[in-house]
């Protein structure tokens, strides 16, 4: 395990691509393919005769550094290199759960919204005002001013949910009408001047422009668009942001293997060998983090590993140009695993049966894995293992683009990378605390 502080991103980035390069297979194919793509053959025999020998509480381990000295030594090299190339970043929690105020949202939204609203109020110093990319319903900037008493304005690219933060704090919250505004724009890198116009004229003139950029859970490319024009505008003094969906960022070719915010850094760009950075890659890093899987029963591992077998094994049935969708009413016994879905023929987008074809191959995949549902459940395992270093890598390229523009552009900047405690709760819980010191 790697402390932060003392994590140096070009070694680090150049052992997590030696390491990924060697086990893309885990997480190559998206996992409604992974039966097509032959994965489950991939699983080294020994791996699987010593995870079948693992009890429920050795096997929810394995994703924690858990080791069998009885286990094969191939299998124990994979699980050192994932302890080894394991971070340990700082954790905070300031729960300050104000339900009368908040009525209407989850225990989930309400944890995250309330802890990043004490993360800008420890960072801000009372004199910025508030951007708040990507604000959707305006949870954040109305509980931003509502306890930092700041100007918020809330920029969203979705025009309802501009309209819905609009009725929302006309229901709620009345009082905030001069102080936090909403404004439609989609968010680009050169959007500064825009925002800032748009900014002046529509809040109070009181105090000097410093701009502190704030987002909970700025999806895709936006949590780097912002850090992009953070570095080029010296108005933007902060940039505090939790990021998510990366698996939605924008690609940059038709296979989704190369993107235009990953690699940000020269640094990872360097280090990562072709075929490791795919939408599954990015898809794994912002899939549930161990915390779940490390409190599931015989039960859950049975029932997740039938679900995940029997999607992707309907979807190795397929020919071209069809589709499936899973059928609601799942509850009644169904005499084959085909009925709980319906076929679509993607070309004209209408459905169609079932053919003796489609049968005749089920039967084929069924019988070449008869334990198809725990192998799927052991491959989710090794998934488990390499989600958090999938999304070390992706938000450590970040952590480091800003480190090599800011000293490239002679500005000092502070910045830390904190995790919410309760990634059971809120699994996409890093935090971005970036500022310029002068
Ligand atoms: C995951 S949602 C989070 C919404 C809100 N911050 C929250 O936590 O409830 C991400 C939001 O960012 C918006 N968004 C994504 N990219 C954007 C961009 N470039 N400019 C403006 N809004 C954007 C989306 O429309 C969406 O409402």
């Amino acid at each position: 395990m790697i402390l932060l502080e003392e994590l140096e991103f070009t070694e680090y980035f150049t052992r997590c691509s030696i390491f990924l390069d060697e086990y893309k297979w885990i997480f190559q194919h998206a996992n409604t393919k992974f039966v097509e793509a032959g994965t489950l053959d991939r699983i080294p025999a020994d791996w699987i005769r010593d995870m079948s020998s693992a009890s429920v509480k050795e096997f929810n381990e394995i994703p924690f550094g858990y080791i069998n000295e009885g286990w094969c030594d191939d299998f124990k090299k994979f699980l050192l290199s994932v302890r080894d190339l394991s971070v340990l970043f700082k954790y905070v929690n300031f729960l300050d759960l104000n339900y009368a105020r908040l009525k209407g949202i989850g225990p989930k939204k309400l944890y995250e919204i309330e802890n990043l609203t004490a993360i800008i109020a420890n960072t801000c110093k009372g004199d910025e005002i508030i951007w708040d990319f990507g604000s959707g319903l305006g949870y954040l900037s109305q509980n931003v001013h509502l306890k930092l008493r700041l100007p918020v304005m809330g920029i969203e690219g979705d025009p309802y949910r501009v309209e819905a933060s609009l009725q929302r704090q006309t229901k709620y919250f009345p009082d905030s009408i001069n102080s936090v505004k909403f404004v439609q724009h989609f968010i680009q890198p050169d959007s500064f001047s825009f925002l800032e116009a748009t900014s002046t004229s529509l809040l109070p003139k009181d105090r000097i422009p410093k701009y502190a950029l704030v987002g909970l859970h700025a999806c895709a490319d936006l949590s780097v668009t912002a850090i992009r024009m953070f570095l080029r505008n010296e108005p933007i003094t902060k940039l505090i942001m939790m990021p998510c969906c990366y698996h939605k960022l924008k690609p940059e070719n038709h296979d989704c293997t190369s993107f235009y915010n990953i690699p940000v850094s020269i640094q990872l760009r360097k280090s990562l060998p072709p075929h490791v950075l795919s939408r599954p890659f990015l898809r794994l890093g912002c899939q549930q983090t161990s915390a779940r899987w490390k409190k599931m029963s015989e039960a859950e591992h049975d029932s997740h590993g039938k679900a995940m077998f029997e999607r992707s094994i309907v979807e190795a049935v397929l020919n071209k140009d069809e589709t499936v969708v899973v059928n609601k009413s799942r509850s009644c016994e169904k005499k084959n695993l085909l009925d709980g879905y319906t076929l679509y023929d993607s070309c004209k987008k209408s459905s169609r049966s079932w053919s003796s074809d489609h049968s005749k191959k089920l039967d084929t995949l069924l019988t070449k894995y008869p334990n198809g549902c725990r192998l799927a459940e052991y491959l989710t395992c090794l998934q488990t293992c390499l989600q958090s270093i999938c999304e070390n890598v992706i938000l450590l390229d970040r952590m480091c683009y800003v480190e090599t523009e800011a000293t490239k552009s002679g500005l000092e900047v502070r910045k830390q990378l904190l995790k919410l405690s309760n990634d059971e709760l809120s699994p996409r819980c890093f935090v971005f605390i970036i500022e310029k010191i002068k």
